[in-house]
Order: structure tokens, then sequence, then C-alpha cells
């Protein structure tokens, strides 16, 4: 018997968890990564059951439209609502402050305009993702326009980043955003001050959005495993 992933039963709990907040007559904000990817999944085993009706879901990413479609869950779009009551979405560092570095799946920019507009905000994360620091176990994605790189590169540089162009996993060339953009990681030895930085990074011409969230975030959800059992 191959022994279960402590990690996935985290993130299933968390996702779970997070559902399980979501009230019928809804619009949701559905995120991108392998955590939301479970709220995805439960939202959808909630409206089979008939215990969630009524509920639209706005993606971040073309992987979360997939998702919603193979889970059941009907999609809007902004242009059609005009308000979003409850947002859930993944991270990949979340600080003491509920600042968060997002972006390893490369959807960032739209989940910042998902995420932004959702009167509730959670964030649903395993305990590997709590951090006392940003930045200081996640380098920061930089969504930048393909003919911008080279000068964006420059610019982050100045600002004491290291960046690295996000290749594929085949590394057979860059990965390329829903938007058609590309990706720099930019690795900081300090972030000191994560709203200065996410201003400054985003008034680099060529620059799409980066992955700071600052100020956003009203609720997060930890995965945790304890005496052995996943717990939220
Ligand atoms: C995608 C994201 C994800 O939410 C983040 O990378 C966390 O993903 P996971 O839940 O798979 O760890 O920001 O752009």
């Amino acid at each position: 018997m191959s022994a279960v992933d402590p990690v996935k039963l985290m993130k299933q709990q968390v996702g779970k968890a997070a559902a399980d907040r979501v009230q019928s007559g809804s619009i949701v904000g559905l995120g991108t990564g392998s955590t939301t990817a479970f709220a995805i999944q439960f939202l959808g085993d909630r409206i089979k059951s008939g215990a969630l009706t009524d509920i639209k879901g706005i993606p971040t990413s073309f992987q979360a439209s997939v998702l919603a479609k193979q889970y059941g869950i009907p999609l809007t779009t902004l242009d059609e609502v005009d308000r979003i009551h409850i947002g859930i979405d993944g991270a990949d560092e979340v600080d003491p402050q509920k600042n968060l570095i997002k972006g390893g799946g490369a959807a960032h920019t739209r989940e910042k305009v998902v995420d932004s507009l959702a009167e509730q905000f959670i964030v649903v994360v395993d305990q590997s993702k709590i951090v006392d620091k940003l930045g200081s176990t996640f380098p920061v994605p930089v969504e930048v326009l393909p003919m911008a790189i080279a000068p964006v590169v420059k610019a982050l540089e100045k600002l004491g980043g290291k960046p690295e162009l996000r290749m594929g996993i085949k590394k057979d060339g860059p990965v390329i955003t829903d938007q058609g953009n590309m990706v720099l990681d930019v690795t900081f030895s300090d972030i000191p001050n994560p709203p200065e930085l996410e201003k400054t990074i985003n008034n680099i011409p060529g620059v799409l959005e980066n992955g700071i969230f600052v100020g956003m975030t009203d609720i997060v959800l930890i995965g945790e495993i304890k005496d052995g059992n996943p717990t939220v």
C-alpha cells in the first residue's frame, strides 16, 4: 500500500474547510493551484449533493476554469457581476501581517484582480507556507511583456533582485502565462517593506503585475498535521 502524502492531506483538509464557508447565492473567486483545486472539488461536491445552490465562480486562470467545469461549478465574468462575495486562493508564502507571495502557478496577475475584489478573501495553505518575512523561501514572481524582458531584468537587478526567467518543466522554453507573457522569479536577500516593493516593481515599464499581495487577506486557513492527523 502506498503511503499517504501528508502535504496532500493538509491541502485537502484546508480546501474542504474553505469550501464549507461558501453560502448559497454567492459569487465565488476561484483561485489557482493544488490547494485551491481541492476547494473547487469540494464546492462541486456540495453543489452535486444539493447543499449549495445558485453559485457562480470567477476563475483566476485557465486551470481554475477547467477544474470548475469538471466539477460542475457555473462560471461568470467580471463584466456580468458587480461583486464577489468570497474568494478562495492559495499562496506560496504568508507573513504575520497576512501579506502574501503568490504566482507559483504563474497566475498572480488575474489572481490579484479577482482576490482584491472579494468581500471576504480566504487564503488556503499548508503549514509550510507560513514565514516570518516574505521572500525567505520563495522568490517574487513578476509577469513581464516578452519584448520588455531585457530592460525589466536590468531594472530588477538595480533594485537588488536576482531575476531568473521561469522555464517550463521540460526546460525547453519559458513558461507562458494565460495572458501570453513571461515570468521572472526574483530573489531578494531581504524585503524590508513589502508594500513599497510591490509598488516599485509594478512601476517598471513592461511589468504587468508582481506576486506581492499586501493588505488583501481576511482569513488564512492553515492545514497542519497534529498528532499524526491533518487538521485546520
Ligand atoms: C498560483 C498561486 C498558487 O495559489 C500558489 O502557487 C500556491 O499553490 P499550491 O496550492 O499548489 O501550493 O499563486 O499562481
